[in-house]
């Protein structure tokens, strides 16, 4: 069913011009804060007060103030989600499989200290602490589109840096084709751990090619802040075109292989959940149309809901990854 909607807005190219590293206010205070898993303090940069002026005031974690984004297409001239509702409508079953479970129960999260096991397939593997991988880069702030695989949007100004940064660093083989997720499963934290809803851990994985595009992105925060817990502290991945249950939350592994990774979702109902999970418009979800979505916050109940966009909005930038593919078979 297609329903006939008001304009989406469109995307802009942002400048190629590149922030410099000392432009980046509040960086190292956030360091300092995040070492001594201290809360609350000021904002900065040009991107996380023109996002913040047209939300309502975020949730006073430690600031993450990022650059402006260098990427074409990392920028959507959309209004901003409230900080509150994207703080508070999540998907995180580790916490529960309510929409506002996640921000009532993952403050049981232990996201200090943090580590992130780089493998497989690479010259160079690797475990990184959190703090190495805020250093790896500088942080950028890129308001993306979100697309829930269950219909409904958002427009979150994200906080990290591409992905592309930290595959360079290890430098993957020449047999690597795939890159696995892997997300913290600790059932002392995480009371839904254990739960049969999924098999976990949550794994999500992406193709090199998709995993080295610049659009994904390893993301440490959002709204000029820290993640909070219930977003996926203390590291998340954000692939802005792909259905949102492809961005895993709280990483603790990422591995290099040649064969195609086993997702949580795919395992938990293949012929709903494909590897691929880009939003496609045209290719319905076995049990609901794909073809238009509800912007949380914006769209009442009864508000005409909005057309959803191939490869949500994205197209220009990641089309050609996908030529000659039947989008359809891989879904
Ligand atoms: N990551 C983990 N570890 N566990 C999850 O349940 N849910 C996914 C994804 N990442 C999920 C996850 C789904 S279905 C969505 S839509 C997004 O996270 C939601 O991200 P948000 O709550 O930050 O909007």
């Amino acid at each position: 069913m297609l329903i006939r909607t008001r304009d989406n807005g469109f995307i802009h190219p942002v400048s190629s011009e590149i922030t410099p590293r000392s432009a980046y206010a509040g960086r190292r205070e956030m360091m300092k804060l995040l070492a001594g898993g201290a809360a609350g303090a000021a904002l900065a940069g040009w991107a996380s007060r023109e996002a913040l002026a047209q939300t309502q005031r975020p949730g006073k974690l430690a600031a993450l103030a990022g650059g402006k984004s260098s990427v074409a297409g990392a920028v959507v001239m959309e209004k901003v989600t409230d900080y509150k509702d994207a703080s508070t409508y999540n998907n995180f079953y580790e916490f529960g499989t309510d929409k506002a479970d996640p921000a009532k129960n993952a403050h049981t999260l232990k996201t200090s200290p943090w580590t992130v096991e780089v493998d497989g397939l690479v010259k160079k593997p690797a475990r990184y602490t959190l703090e190495d991988l805020l250093k790896l880069s500088a942080q950028e702030e890129r308001i993306y589109r979100m697309r829930c695989v269950e219909g409904w949007s958002m427009v979150i100004p994200w906080v990290g840096y591409s992905m592309s940064e930290l595959i360079k660093k290890v430098e993957p083989l020449g047999n690597a084709k795939y890159v696995e997720f892997i997300t913290q499963a600790d059932p002392r934290t995480m009371p839904f751990v254990g739960s049969r809803v999924l098999d976990w851990p949550y794994v999500e994985g992406l193709r090199l090619d998709e995993a080295m595009h610049p659009l994904t992105l390893l993301t440490f925060g959002m709204y000029g802040e820290v993640l909070p817990n219930q977003n996926g502290a203390p590291v998340r991945l954000v692939v802005p075109w792909k259905y949102g249950f492809k961005n895993g939350k709280s990483i603790v592994k990422i591995r290099f292989t040649d064969k195609e990774p086993r997702t949580a979702w795919n395992k938990a109902a293949p012929q709903e959940y494909g590897f691929y999970s880009n939003v496609n418009p045209n290719v319905d979800h076995p049990r609901w149309s794909q073809a238009s979505e509800r912007r949380i916050g914006e769209d009442g109940l009864f508000a005409k809901k909005r057309k959803t966009l191939m490869f949500n909005g994205y197209e220009a930038q990641v089309g050609q990854l996908y030529a000659g593919m039947d989008l359809k078979k891989n879904y």
